[in-house]
């Protein structure tokens, strides 16, 4: 009941941030956001269960790359939702990579994991809402199938896009392009 209580809380959190994403009047509220701050608050976020599945991070955080111009916390929501999947689809023991980079007039911030993958048919998939690939793995995992519709529609909100690679069983890149120029 209390676990049920649980899901059902995420679940309308996700649905409110969705709603308000996507109601006409949503703004960004552009701030000089600090990288490495960023990253680190991440980091503290996730710290326990990424010990918790022996996990591995590695940060490549470029250092002529040290503030990025976006809305510090929907980015912050972006990186969360992604670290969230990193974690819960990694195996035992795998590796999460957390990047930025500039790449022409854009900043791509990626995160990849090395764990169970995507099939190449369900890939196109993701980004819906409700939407989750391998129904009964995912159910266990716990999660709402909201975290990447979220996660769009912000990059999107920001004149940006996302991009999913995945290889079923290798593991899963998801890289996040914003304006350079916001
Ligand atoms: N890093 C990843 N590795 C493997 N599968 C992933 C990963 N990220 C997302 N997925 C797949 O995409 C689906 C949608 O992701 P998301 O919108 O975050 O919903 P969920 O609440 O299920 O995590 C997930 O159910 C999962 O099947
Ligand atoms: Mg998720």
């Amino acid at each position: 009941m209390e676990r049920h209580s649980k899901r059902l809380g995420l679940l309308v959190d996700d649905l409110l941030s969705l709603t308000q994403l996507e109601s006409a009047n949503t703004e960004l509220e552009l701030n000089q956001v600090r990288v490495k701050e960023l990253f680190n608050n991440l980091i503290h976020d996730w710290k326990e269960k990424f010990a918790a599945k022996n996990l591995k991070l590695v940060v490549d955080l470029p250092p002529d790359l040290q503030t990025i111009r976006a809305d510090e916390t929907r980015v912050q929501e972006v990186l969360y939702n992604l670290l969230e999947n990193a974690v819960k689809y990694s195996r035992e023991g795998g590796e999460i990579r957390l990047q930025a980079a500039r790449r022409g007039s854009e900043i791509v911030l990626n995160v990849s994991d090395d764990g169970i993958g995507i099939s190449r048919d369900q890939l196109p998939r993701i980004f819906e809402r409700f939407y989750r690939a391998d129904k009964a793995r995912s159910r266990e995992h716990g999660g709402t199938g909201l975290g990447l519709a979220i996660a769009k529609h912000i990059a999107q909100l920001h004149g940006g896009r996302i991009e999913a690679e995945s290889e079923l069983g290798r593991g899963t890149t998801i890289r996040v392009f914003l304006p350079s120029d916001l």
